[in-house]
């Protein structure tokens, strides 16, 4: 096996070697021993605009997860392989929907609010994914008159989808699609939640009726450890402390927090804080770490006491990236990802949708 300082030496000679025919994209819960090689780090949304923009590079490296890949891969010129170094690095919230499942719901939902839109012109539900799901999903939404989003946009989303339909399905995560709606005013007896074992006629569907959001069951396994209890003890520990939380974190910890955004507003507003500040942050642990060791000026520290990372994140690891950066340099493309035509056309509408709407 080789030592981490041989890595080290094995990616740099293979970046040099490459130069401006490999761009390497990095998502901010990569650990630190991956990070350094990135040319370009940011959230879910930054990178895929990165990947839409990235400029005449062979091959898009991909340090982070699956859906992501896809995602750059829809997004890239069509000759820019997108390679993502570990296939096993999935999202377990990406997987708890599949397009069956999905498209099963639909037809439910077609038959209680009908296809025809209403005088207004509105349809009767817009789909609506978050990025964290596969390219199938976004191509639903594609096909469906719907649209993506991701953690730092879903306001700016759902108004688009307001704007479009009576009522909104979302999906994969229950927890981002609740918080935001919740901040934009519709009440929770809004949003039911899709249940696949509850059909739907007589009374089992009333709840749907007066829905404006229907949510899926899918969560983040890192972002629903956190608690309330949590932020309480952070406060009673650190009078003062500023709690900032990812808004895949459950609802009763958003409402008490004292701020919830994506992995880039919470980067952001570390960074925009002059005073010394403590903060008690909801996020994966490798982003929180790293804060922490940017920021000696200020306190940080993750609201989970015991360790929180992204395990899927985590298995991209620098012996992964040596190897597909060495494949590249002998000619070969390892681990890449494809996403077919007839889907990436179809997913690239729903995201392209997203990458216009603007705030
Ligand atoms: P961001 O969109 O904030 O980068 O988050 C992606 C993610 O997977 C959070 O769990
Ligand atoms: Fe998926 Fe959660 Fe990991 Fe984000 S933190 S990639 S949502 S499992």
């Amino acid at each position: 096996r080789a030592s981490a300082d041989e890595l080290h030496e094995r990616i740099l000679a293979a970046k040099a070697a490459l130069g401006d025919r490999v761009v390497v994209l990095g998502h901010f819960y990569q650990r630190d021993e991956v990070v350094q090689y990135a040319d370009f780090l940011g959230d879910s949304f930054q990178l895929a605009n990165a990947a839409q923009t990235v400029p005449n590079a062979e091959a898009i490296v991909f340090c982070g997860v699956h859906f992501m890949a896809e995602t750059a891969d829809i997004l890239a010129k069509p000759d820019q392989a997108v390679i993502l170094p570990n296939l096993a690095a999935g999202c377990s919230m990406a997987d708890m929907a599949d397009i069956d499942s999905v498209e099963e719901c639909w037809e439910q939902l077609e038959a209680l609010y009908g296809t025809e839109p209403d005088a207004d012109g509105r349809a009767p539900v817009i789909p609506v994914t978050y990025m964290n799901s596969s390219a199938a999903l976004k191509a639903f939404c594609g096909r469906h008159g719907g649209i993506v989003c991701t953690s730092s946009n879903a306001e700016t989303v759902l108004e688009w989808a307001f704007e479009r339909g009576q009522r909104v399905l979302f999906f994969p995560d229950q927890h981002l699609g609740r918080n935001t709606a919740k901040k934009m005013g519709v009440p929770l007896e809004a949003m039911p939640m899709w249940n696949p074992r509850k059909p739907l006629g007589g009374n089992a569907g009333d709840d749907l009726l007066d829905a404006q959001v229907i949510l899926w069951h899918g969560f983040c396994s890192v972002h629903k450890r956190f608690t309330v209890e949590q932020v309480e003890q952070a406060r009673a520990e650190f009078p003062g402390v500023r709690v900032i939380v990812h808004p895949e974190c459950p609802m009763p910890v958003v409402d008490v927090a004292d701020e919830s955004g994506s992995t880039d507003y919470i980067r952001k507003a570390v960074e925009a804080a002059t005073e010394p500040t403590t903060f008690a942050i909801g996020t994966e642990i490798n982003m929180v770490n790293r804060l922490a060791a940017e920021h000696p000026e200020h306190t940080i520290f993750c609201l989970d006491p015991v360790v929180c990372p992204c395990s899927t994140m985590y298995r991209i690891h620098p012996g992964y990236l040596a190897w597909v950066l060495e494949g590249l340099v002998a000619g070969e493309t390892l681990n890449r990802i494809q996403v077919p035509d007839e889907v990436a056309g179809y997913a690239r509408i729903a995201l392209q949708r997203m990458l216009d709407a603007k705030p």
